[in-house]
């Protein structure tokens, strides 16, 4: 496997376009899909600046359990409507949270958050699973971010095995 180097662009657009490229090249010819959400989220926290955590959550059982991260030790369930993620999983729309401290019921797994995105990650009209990001800085992320990371969970959807998890 090639090196993926962390690259500074001057704009958020080229930044998630590279991100991409690196996401498809990473996961594309891989079939497991602890080993996709694992270098995913190896990948994601290495290119995103400012975050504290990055990392999925999984629908099983009707409930978001813990997958592959980075960050800090975490909440293991979430339940469905609760908090962001489950906001986010219940709603099937992106919360991007300016100020987690203004988000009724926002679950603090590091205190040291202030901002947050969650984006669905919806398979066949279903949620399979969540990506949440953290970050220490008030309003990290923007609608730019968003559309970014809407590409990423594109192509999280077509490489990985969601329904082997
Ligand atoms: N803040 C999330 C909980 C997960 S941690 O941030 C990793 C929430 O409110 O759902």
């Amino acid at each position: 496997m090639k090196q993926i180097d962390k690259v500074k662009f001057d704009s958020k657009d080229k930044l998630y376009k590279y991100m991409n490229i690196k996401m498809t090249g990473l996961i594309g010819d891989e079939d497991d899909w602890l080993a996709n959400l694992s270098n995913a989220s190896a990948l994601l926290n290495l290119l995103i600046d400012e975050i504290n955590w990055v990392g999925f959550y999984l629908m099983k059982n009707d409930k978001l359990v813990l997958g592959p991260f980075q960050g800090k030790p975490a909440c293991i369930n979430i339940e469905v409507g609760k908090g962001v993620c489950g906001t986010a999983a219940e709603s099937k729309e992106v919360q991007l949270v300016k100020n987690v401290h203004d988000f009724p019921g926002h679950i603090a797994c590091d205190c040291a958050s202030n901002s947050e995105i969650v984006l669905p990650i919806v398979v066949n009209d279903k949620v399979v699973a969540v990506l949440d990001i953290d970050s220490p800085k008030l309003e990290r992320f923007d609608e730019e971010d968003q559309k970014g990371l809407e590409r990423i969970v594109q192509t999280l959807i077509k490489f990985v095995d969601w329904a082997s998890i």
